[in-house]
């Protein structure tokens, strides 16, 4: 089967397709055909050897995708081969991946591969910041930076159908039309404008229940300055750089909380993953919750999809067709 694989840390240069053979079942596992696979901006830090899971060389990047099982380990139960299923794991950049059954989902009748494929990491993420770190209610205001990516378009969308007021940052302003028609209230191009003081005009002074927070550096303390009385700000990335230490008796002033968040830990905690697919699915459903595709790549272009997806001008989620 072909793959992109690495054999030393670095840039989407690292990235080669090669003919490998394709991965053979363990205990606990299945084999997927991937139809669609989805690029995550972790994926330019596991090439760099900087993700919270480290490369084994040779290693193949990618965490989600969607396909249909191919085949299933004896020990597993409930799935069988033909079931159109999406995953969270890691080596999805290839034509076949081996995932443990934990990781998969079926696939609702109604969504298509392209859909399907960011729900495990990008449009999960985006629920459990707003649903399970904190409980998103109707009058509440969110930012949500990066707006237009992946992960930041789906909280715009998800935000929105809990009756929140959200207020979108993007880094240019070919992606302000982009952000507001999939619901944003407001959106501030935070390269050119200070974005904590247009929160702070736009909640005429009061500042905003919560902050979905993946760049990190340039973005972190400034949040702190505009966020309400009991506000939350949830950092989950650091795509600008991981920010500076804080002082915790500077939270004290306005009673606010600071938070963390990675998604793979969800999926060890079944009622709460549960929850959120449910959700996630019925949202969906109901045309609430769309991923729109910024680009399509074959897999033999992941340099430049990767590339792409640094370059900060791609917008929705990037699609690697194998
Ligand atoms: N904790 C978790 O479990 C989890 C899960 C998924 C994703 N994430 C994080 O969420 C963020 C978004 O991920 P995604 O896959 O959906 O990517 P994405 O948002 O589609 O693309 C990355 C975006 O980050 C923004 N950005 C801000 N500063 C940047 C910088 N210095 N260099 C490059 N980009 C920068 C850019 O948008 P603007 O320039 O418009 O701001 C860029 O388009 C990433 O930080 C990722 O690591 C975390």
């Amino acid at each position: 089967m072909k793959a992109i694989q690495f054999d030393r840390l670095g840039g989407p240069e690292v990235m080669q397709l090669r003919e490998v053979p394709k991965p053979e079942l363990r205990p606990g596992t299945v084999l997927v055909r991937n139809h669609v696979i989805a690029l995550n901006y972790g994926d330019t830090f596991f090439i760099r050897g900087q993700y919270l899971v480290k490369p084994v060389f040779p290693d193949t990047p990618g965490m989600e995708a969607a396909g249909v099982i191919e085949e299933v380990a004896p020990d597993v139960k409930g799935l069988t081969a033909g079931t159109r299923v999406a995953y969270i794991g890691m080596g999805s950049y290839a034509e076949y991946t081996r995932i443990r059954q934990s990781r998969v989902m079926p696939i609702p009748d109604f969504m298509d591969y392209e859909q399907a494929a960011a729900f495990p990491v990008a449009v999960l993420t985006a629920w459990h910041l707003l649903h399970s770190c904190h409980q998103t209610t109707p009058g509440q205001s969110v930012i949500v930076h990066s707006a237009a990516g992946g992960v930041g378009i789906a909280a715009v969308q998800i935000a929105k159908a809990a009756g929140a007021r959200v207020i979108g940052t993007v880094s240019s302003n070919d992606k302000i039309d982009f952000v507001r028609k999939y619901g944003a209230d407001d959106v501030i191009n935070y390269q050119d404008q200070d974005f904590a003081v247009e929160a702070m005009r736009l909640t005429e002074g009061r500042g905003v229940d919560l902050i979905l927070d993946a760049v990190g550096k340039p973005t972190f303390e400034k949040g702190l300055k505009c966020l309400a009385p009991f506000g939350h700000l949830i950092l989950y990335g650091s795509a600008g750089g991981p920010p500076d230490p804080i002082n915790p008796m500077s939270l004290f002033a306005k009673s606010l909380k600071v938070s963390g968040f990675v998604v793979p830990m969800v999926y060890g905690m079944h009622e709460i993953h549960r929850r959120g697919l449910d959700d996630v699915f019925r949202l969906a459903r109901e045309g609430k919750l769309t991923v729109p595709i910024g680009k399509r790549f074959a897999l033999a272009d992941a340099v430049e999809a990767l590339r792409y997806l640094e370059s900060r001008r791609s917008i929705g989620k990037l699609l690697l067709i194998p």
